[in-house]
């Protein structure tokens, strides 16, 4: 397995609940795998484990395994060259991850350096690993500066920057949220292309599940530091079985596109300062019962495959509310 979360829970001092608690997740080489939920769910905490980079204060318990490496146990070089070769991360703002005055061709060959590379050899790379994220005109864009580029063309360089060091699995964090629609399409695009050509093993983090169940292989929605459900993509979206994987569904912006009704969850995402006696989401859930404040739901697996966490379950067997018509 490339990346193997294992009931990872992480708590932060000072804090009345932990970010994560008892969170499973796995992405298999060349899969593409969905994490969704909305804004303080716990989304980036979980990938910065893939990278040893959770808080240095916090208390952690449970075990991260990248190609079998146990990840929280690295220290010094062993960590530094974890960070630079086997994982890489693209964050929301491509902005923030290239310096503004330095031209982009001496970002991606600073990646390179620590490839072995010379750098003469690293000039020409630079130009390839442009035109594989699909930049056009690539010996030009090398000689230019971030605010000569377009937010898309700036997020395929830093994707381009992500690749130099090869990596299996990459970490999407919001990677397509601040482009247009149609930039979105092209680098979700290429992300796939890119999966397939170098078997790469990508998580893909988003608060739009629409997008999600439409782009990935398998998805993961958490809630409140918790995966609440785990299915295939196609499944999660005919069959949503959580409550609040409907209510996420319902609420998609993509789906107000279509002319439908959006409807958001009622209620706010709890921050950690919020204790639950039984499940997180009770609280805004339709569906709850009083026994749902009381009773912590275990993930129970599903028929065609994956898992839920809700203790309605059995009798929650109806369609998911963007399936039934809403005019
Ligand atoms: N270093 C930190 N110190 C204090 N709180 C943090 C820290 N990192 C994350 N949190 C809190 O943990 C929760 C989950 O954060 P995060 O993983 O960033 O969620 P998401 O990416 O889903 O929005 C949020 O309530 C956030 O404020
Ligand atoms: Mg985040």
């Amino acid at each position: 397995m490339l990346l193997d979360i294992e009931n990872l829970t992480v708590q932060l001092p000072g804090t009345a609940r932990p970010v994560l608690t008892d969170v499973t997740l796995r992405v298999a080489a060349g899969e593409v795998v969905g994490l969704v939920g909305e804004s303080g769910s716990g989304k980036s905490t979980t990938a910065r484990a893939a990278i040893s980079a959770l808080p240095g204060d916090a208390a952690v318990s449970g075990s991260v395994r990248v190609d079998g490496t146990d990840v929280l146990a690295l220290r010094g070089e062993a960590l530094r060259a974890h960070r630079a070769r086997t994982v890489a991360m693209v964050h929301q703002d491509p902005r923030s991850a290239l310096n503004p005055v330095r031209r982009i061709g001496d970002f991606l060959v600073e990646r390179l350096a620590g490839t072995g590379t010379d750098r003469k050899a690293a000039r020409a790379r630079a130009v390839e690993l442009l035109d594989a994220v699909g930049l056009p005109d690539p010996e030009r864009r090398v000689r230019q500066r971030p605010h000569e580029l377009s937010g898309g063309m700036l997020q395929r360089v830093v994707i381009a920057g992500a690749l130099a060091a090869e990596p299996g699995l990459l970490l999407a964090d919001e990677a397509t949220s601040a482009l247009d629609v149609t930039t979105q399409a092209e680098i979700l695009a290429l992300l796939r292309t890119l999966r397939a050509e170098r078997s790469l093993g990508l998580l893909f983090i988003t608060h739009d599940l629409h997008l999600a169940a439409a782009y990935c292989d398998r998805v993961y929605v958490m809630y409140a530091g918790r995966v609440v459900e785990e299915q295939s993509a196609g499944a999660l979206f005919d069959g949503p079985r959580h409550p609040y994987t409907k209510g996420l569904l319902a609420c998609s912006p993509t789906l107000g596109e279509d002319g439908r009704e959006i409807r958001p969850i009622p209620g706010r995402p709890p921050s950690l300062a919020d204790t639950f006696g039984g499940c997180e989401f009770a609280g805004r859930c339709p569906d709850a019962e009083a026994d749902c404040a009381i009773w912590r739901p275990e993930p129970v697996a599903l028929d065609g495959g994956g898992a839920a966490a809700c203790r309605r379950l059995p009798v929650l067997t109806g369609p998911g509310p963007h399936e039934r018509s809403t005019r």
